[in-house]
């Protein structure tokens, strides 16, 4: 869905700049391409691929939990952009059975993480078409130096299966355009032996009894990037919490943890109340938390099913992964040079989640405490990072103060404004600096080119804008 969302016109015409002759000319063999290997990410160029665009997943897995094997059929429904003689997935292990296109055998072949597929008959630009890969064994996680706090992709630890994947990890348990650039919508089929659980994004709408094995299939409605995906299995109980926003919540709990996590996760409801109402309604049709049974450290915002280390089960991680639903996931980053647009944003809106509870003093003294950190370590600026710094201190924390200064400079109100209009433009797609500022400029009816920019990409962190707000920094 990255070109052009919902237009019942084809690709070929619509993506043309206005004004442009229309292309009128039937492709002749000779215009075939093949279609590149990467969609020219700065920081991971064989990361998604070109001349096509994804509509629907559906990855249909059967599990032995027990011993870490997978046989996965995924079927994949695309529209070619360009004239297409062959084209590219992402896939990273695993063994390749057979890939048909629209039904039909189709070659393939495979070069470290680029499996790429020769249909039978070649592809005219527009044609939507079905890819089907069948494959088989046991996932391996990516293990990335540069981040090393996590091993990306399909983890299986003490019986559990759980999928964490950002930014590359999506491309270890399925074929995927595994670029935030094209989001799609989701079916996952998955089945496991009794009396493993399955949860993953979105709705459960369906659990098959097969006698020992069970098969759960989870329907992701919305669009979402690969880097959201995710999957957990294992020995889980289903928790529902009531909710006043019309938002199905569900955490997926250890049995053993269960009753304290019920406890520590009760406020959800009022999160996402506090959330819809300052953004705009919450972008999914569920929300929840699956909790591991050991720490990890870390926690990521899985679209509708965040997944969290047991030391990670806190107020404010919650409200992090949470805030994330509407900022990273509804609104994507367009590059992975650009994480602060994910992480500032998530971490200013957890604050503001403590500001609501604990009030602005708690918030300002909060803010400028880590101006003062981040201004004696010199932390570099945020907006243009590269693969050590994907999720540094300067992403999250001059992340959040972009966002602190801009409130600062146009107050409250607009800054309101600014969140609920930059949410709702970019919705279900991607959206990259330039967009940021292009909003805070419209709504704020200034020029603060200049003023974010320096905040954004200066090495030197910027002098705190006079607010309307005067409390001492000491
Ligand atoms: N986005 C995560 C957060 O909420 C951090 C993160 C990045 C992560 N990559 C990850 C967590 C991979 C788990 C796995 O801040
Ligand atoms: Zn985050």
């Amino acid at each position: 869905m990255a070109c052009l969302m919902g237009l019942a016109v084809t690709l070929l015409v619509a993506c043309q700049p206005i004004g442009a002759p229309p292309l009128s000319t039937p492709a002749s063999v000779e215009e075939f391409i093949e279609g590149a290997s990467g969609v020219g990410d700065p920081i991971f160029p064989l990361l998604g691929n070109g001349g096509y665009d994804v509509q629907h997943y559906t990855i249909d897995l059967s599990v032995d939990a027990a011993r870490n094997e997978i046989a996965g059929a995924t079927t994949i429904r695309s529209e070619a952009i360009h004239p297409l003689r062959s084209f590219h997935l992402d896939l990273a292990g695993l063994k390749v059975e057979e890939v048909t296109v629209n039904g039909a055998q189709a070659s393939f072949e495979r070069s470290g993480q680029e499996l790429t597929i020769i249909p039978s008959s070649p592809l005219n630009a527009g044609a939507l078409f079905t890819t089907f890969v069948t494959y088989a064994g046991t996932p391996t996680p990516i293990e990335d130096a540069d981040l090393g706090f996590v091993a990306q992709g399909w983890n299986w630890r003490d019986g559990v299966i759980f999928v964490v994947s950002e930014p590359q990890g999506a491309m270890t348990w399925y074929p995927v355009n595994n670029h935030p650039i094209d989001k799609a919508t989701y079916t996952l089929r998955i089945t496991v032996e009794e009396p493993n659980v399955v949860a993953a994004n979105g709705v459960l709408v369906e659990e098959i009894d097969h006698g020992d094995r069970r098969t759960f299939v989870w329907e992701m409605a919305q669009p979402m990037a690969s880097y959201l995906t995710t999957v957990v299995i294992g020995d889980f109980v289903r928790v529902e919490e009531t909710a006043s926003t019309g938002v199905t919540i569900r955490h997926y709990f250890p049995p053993r943890y269960a009753d304290q996590l019920t406890q520590a996760f009760a406020n959800t409801d009022e999160m996402l109340t506090f959330y819809s109402d300052l953004l705009g309604t919450y972008p999914f049709d569920a929300y929840g938390a699956a909790v591991m049974p050991f720490p990890l450290s870390f926690a990521l915002e899985t679209q509708t099913l965040s997944i969290f280390g047991l030391d990670m089960a806190t107020e404010g991680v919650n409200a992090h992964e949470l805030a994330h639903q509407w900022f990273g996931n509804a609104v994507t980053l367009a590059s992975w040079n650009q994480t602060w647009l994910n992480e500032g944003f998530a971490t200013y809106l957890q604050r503001l989640w403590l500001e609501h509870k604990l009030g602005r003093e708690f918030l300002e003294t909060g803010m400028r405490r880590y101006y003062a950190m981040l201004s004696a370590m010199k932390t570099p600026a945020p907006g243009n990072v590269d693969a050590r710094s994907l999720f540094s201190l300067s992403v999250y924390e001059r992340g959040a103060w972009v966002l602190h200064a801009l409130r600062l400079r146009i107050g409250d109100e607009r800054f309101r404004q600014f969140l609920r209009t930059y949410f709702t433009r970019f919705k279900d797609g991607v959206a990259s600096t330039e967009d940021f500022i292009a909003v805070a400029n419209e709504v704020s009816e200034q020029d603060l080119t200049d003023f974010l920019q320096s905040w954004i990409y200066d090495e030197n962190l910027p002098p705190i804008p006079e607010g309307t707000v005067s409390i001492s920094s000491d």
